[in-house]
């Protein structure tokens, strides 16, 4: 008989919701339905012309193509601390407090088999951006789900998470402007974060994918800017978003430097690090980023698709709090017509089926997305409008 060649692991990596959205917007276009795929997080706007610039000069260098180095170039890593500090206003030794990513994505599937041993504990919020968790079962490391709940701004409640499992977590992760929850903090949260993880000898991880993208006037802070934070603390940043580079693979993680050199010792082993040539339009971004002649920050865009869009919601009759920053509205369901409710996955489904609107059920982040839809305004202001019609049409039927 033969074996199974699939993992039992594969079964454990998460959501297989995002394969089964994609198979109904398959049958949906099929069917000849329009689609409007809010459902992906991926900019659908390019770089700006310097960066492409830079990524195609690079390219056509005949010095480029050699294996690049895991840890990164010397010249992205200190670009990339150079912005620490121009932005946030965090020091960072390039040399060792930093390390380049292909994309954070890299660096969150592999950071807790570099820091954690089997049987230990991390703590994820719930709902959360895949990968969290499914990085923890790629390393045997058990999850505590910490819920964000709507009641709390979606902040976590630090003293809700048992003292055992404090005692036994190796880092607790966290994500602020957040996936799926747009939610934001201030300094003083990751100050009292980082307070309570420090009495257990936990490493505070912060995903900071989104910095760039908050609204009305919102500056995301860094947690690397709390003094002393680099003794206890590690931060992803990631290009893909910021800067429209979502498909050039590009982030770093900095901050602690016993964190920060365990990933790079595991991806020793693993990888050769980012591509010459993309390195240099990480650059390329980041110096144009801290020049006189910065481009508006990416959440221009995405402020004014979110204020058209909610608008629009609304006046269909569904009121969806404001994001205050991402590209993504965390909308909560409203009840039906007949007063019954529907769950995440209904609803999508439905709406997929009877108007062509992508957006993805909340139950993929996990239980606590569950009566949540994420909406990602990756569409242009009138078709976010055109998708805020046919929900609202939806909702009527
Ligand atoms: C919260 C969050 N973190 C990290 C990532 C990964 O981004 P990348 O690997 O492109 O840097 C994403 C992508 O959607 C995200 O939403």
């Amino acid at each position: 008989m033969r074996k199974s060649w699939r993992s039992e692991r594969l079964s454990q990596l998460g959501s297989s919701i995002f394969a089964e959205v994609a198979e109904w917007r398959k049958e949906a276009a099929g069917k000849g339905r329009d689609i409007i795929n809010l459902g992906i997080g991926s900019p659908d706007k390019p770089p700006t012309e310097a960066v492409r610039k830079a990524l195609s000069e690079a390219a056509l260098r005949t010095d480029i193509y050699a294996y690049p180095g895991t840890h990164g170039s010397t010249g992205f890593r200190r670009q990339a601390a150079a912005w620490m500090e121009h932005r946030f206003g965090v020091k960072l030794d390039p040399d060792h407090e930093l390390v380049s990513l292909m994309g954070s994505q890299d660096g969150l599937s592999h950071l807790a088999m570099s820091l954690c041993n089997p049987g230990d504990v991390v703590i994820v919020p719930n709902p959360g951006y895949p990968i969290y968790t499914a990085a923890l079962a790629l390393a045997g490391v058990e999850p505590y789900l910490l819920p964000l709940k709507e009641e709390n701004h979606f902040l976590p409640d630090l003293d809700s998470v048992p003292v055992e499992v404090w005692e036994r977590a190796k880092f607790i992760l966290l994500n602020y402007p957040g996936n799926p929850v747009s939610a934001v903090v201030d300094l003083a949260f990751f100050d009292r974060l980082l307070a309570k993880a420090r009495q257990y000898g936990v490493l505070v991880v912060h995903d900071a994918a989104y910095s760039e993208m908050a609204f009305d006037g919102h500056e995301p802070p860094s947690i690397l800017a709390v003094p002393g934070a680099l003794d206890g603390a590690v931060e992803f940043h990631s290009l893909s978003k910021s800067f429209n580079m979502a498909g050039c693979r590009i982030g770093f993680l900095a901050g602690n430097r016993e964190a920060v050199g365990a990933l790079r010792e595991l991806k020793e082993n693993i990888d050769y690090g980012v591509f010459g040539a993309v390195q240099e339009a990480g650059v390329a971004a980041l110096q144009e980023a801290m020049s006189d002649s910065a481009p508006p920050k990416a959440g221009v865009l995405y402020e004014q698709r979110r204020n058209s869009f909610i608008e629009a919601l609304a006046a269909e009759g569904w009121a969806v709090e404001k994001p205050k920053a991402t590209m993504f509205a965390w909308a909560k369901l409203p009840e039906r017509s007949d007063g019954t409710t529907w769950t995440s996955r209904e609803f999508a489904r439905g709406l997929l089926d009877q108007t062509g609107v992508v957006v993805i059920p909340g139950e993929a982040f996990g239980s606590e997305g569950e009566g949540y839809v994420r909406i990602a305004l990756v569409e242009d202001e009138a078709r976010l409008r055109e998708a805020a019609r046919r929900i609202g049409a939806y909702l009527k039927s």
